[in-house]
């Protein structure tokens, strides 16, 4: 169906979806080159007069019914359109057609002609409908001239909002207190398979278009004329992402009590922020043990290519928490002490006992960071042994978590494959024995031998050239990884 029947039909109420062409910049009355005038009085409208001065040189089409206006105004839409229905005007077919056009994205200036404001259903009714201004039949030409001039403006301010917002990398809306959605942008209905017109257009709720789950809790309380020009800033987590949402509760004249919102995608910023500071402390602490940045660098090297080659990195929630704890896993050692950390002989009982706290260390450290919350028991567990004879709580078999299990083989076989001060490094084949010898007892079978399978010469030499790298850039390196989806 060609646009002009879609316009016809939807005269008697059909939708459309096919747009108007972008429609070139009005800035100024010099801009403007061609005029439909749409009226049943013709060429004797009186405000004919006043227009045709305001706007000299352009191409006037005067037009007395809306028919004739839909062939003009689809063959060639007209820079300023007037538009002077019949009687009362907000239940005339005039009247729908400005609301179609604006539907099928028309961009042209519209102004509406009328008796009195209060026919045309009030002001917001005017403005919601898509006229830019309103001219009064009793209008001298000061006001007709200021009628024009303000519609100009408006729709530029109207077109340069809707560019900025809809090319936005940020979310926004504008919901009222029941929900409704009465503007959004195409960030704002990201993966609802909805399109930012048609979820205005249908008066969707929210909670429909499913893009701001905080809705309901955090910000519907908030929409009271208490909090009219008051704005109110939440940190909200949804799925794997973490988002900043900015409120601002207005009363618009259109519409009533709003909450206008802008929701910013902070993840990345939160897990580089707060890499950066865990990453100090690990380099503080490969001041003292220039064991432990290496050492993490390749337990999370060798952690990511065995998820990746059994495809545990599918579930992206386990694979970021397995992640975040095989990088982390040792980061408590921070607080042991100097000769118990650097110690090359056996630990007496008691130092035993302070070493081992260090898988409960590191939980404390990371308990405040949220996103860290699927990775606290990872760590906690990491020394856990299949016979129940690990540290801190003997957990066995089942009962420890799958992460640790993972994380504990890997972190046995990078110590004994590693030169220390005290310890040559075993050559591959010694390190796959030995591992192999503790399968049931320390380490998880199953995943001992997924593991030992993908073992080689070269995965190791590949393993400690990488660790070799900047820790920072590697943690840089791992936010990228988390986030790629
Ligand atoms: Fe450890
Ligand atoms: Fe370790």
């Amino acid at each position: 169906m060609v646009l002009k029947e879609r316009i016809t039909h939807k005269i008697s109420s059909l939708p459309i979806s096919e747009p108007f062409q972008v429609h070139k910049k009005i800035e100024d009355t010099d801009d403007i080159e061609s005029v439909l005038f749409l009226s049943s009085l013709g060429r004797e409208d009186p405000l004919i007069e006043f227009i045709l001065i305001i706007i000299p040189g352009a191409s006037v089409k005067i037009l007395k019914n809306h028919i004739e206006a839909i062939d003009c105004l689809y063959n060639s839409p007209p820079d300023i359109f007037f538009i002077h229905p019949d009687g009362r005007a907000e239940s005339s077919p005039e009247f729908h057609l400005c609301h179609t056009i604006r539907d099928a994205d028309y961009g042209g200036v519209v102004i509406l002609i009328t008796d009195c404001v209060k026919d045309a259903g009030g002001f917001p009714n005017i403005s919601s409908t898509g006229f830019d201004s309103y001219i009064l039949t009793t209008d001298n030409k000061e006001r007709v001239e200021d009628a024009i001039l303000s519609a100009i403006i408006h729709r530029k301010r109207r077109e340069k909002y809707i560019i900025t917002i809809d090319g936005s990398l940020n979310a926004f809306y504008t919901i009222d207190g029941d929900g409704r959605v009465h503007e959004i942008n195409k960030k704002g209905t990201e993966k609802s398979g909805y399109s930012p017109k048609e979820i205005v257009k249908e008066e969707m709720y929210i909670g429909d278009v499913g893009t701001l789950e905080a809705f309901d809790e955090l910000i519907q309380p908030l929409i009271t004329f208490e909090n009219t020009g008051k704005s109110f800033t939440h940190t909200i987590e949804e799925g794997n992402r973490i988002y900043q949402v900015q409120t601002n509760i207005q009363n618009v004249p259109t519409i009533g009590l709003v909450a206008v919102l802008t929701k910013t995608d902070i993840t990345k910023t939160i897990y580089s922020n707060t890499l950066d500071i865990l990453v100090n402390s690990i380099t503080l602490l490969s001041h003292r043990d220039h064991y432990t940045a290496g050492h993490s660098s390749r337990v999370l090297h060798y952690t990511m290519y065995f998820a990746q080659t059994f495809g545990y990195d599918k579930d992206s929630q386990f694979s970021k928490a397995l992640y975040f704890a095989a990088f982390l896993h040792d980061i408590g050692k921070i607080g042991i002490r100097d000769h118990l950390l650097l110690k090359s002989g056996k630990l007496t009982p008691e130092e035993q006992l302070e070493f081992c706290s260090h898988a409960e260390k590191g939980y404390e450290m990371l308990y405040h960071y949220e996103f860290l919350r699927d990775s606290l028991d990872l760590i906690l567990y990491h020394h856990e042994r299949q016979d129940g004879k690990g540290y801190p709580r003997k957990l066995k078999g089942d009962k420890i978590p799958l992460g640790s299990s993972i994380i504990a083989i890997i972190d046995a076989f990078d110590a004994i494959t590693t030169n220390r001060p005290y310890q040559k490094a075993l050559p591959c084949e010694k390190a796959i024995s030995e591992v192999k010898n503790n399968f049931g007892t320390q380490f998880n079978g199953e995943i001992g031998e997924k593991f030992l399978s993908i073992i080689t010469p070269e995965l190791i030499d590949n393993t400690q050239a990488m660790a070799s790298k900047p820790i920072s850039l590697i943690a840089h390196e791992l936010v990228e990884t988390i986030l790629k989806e």
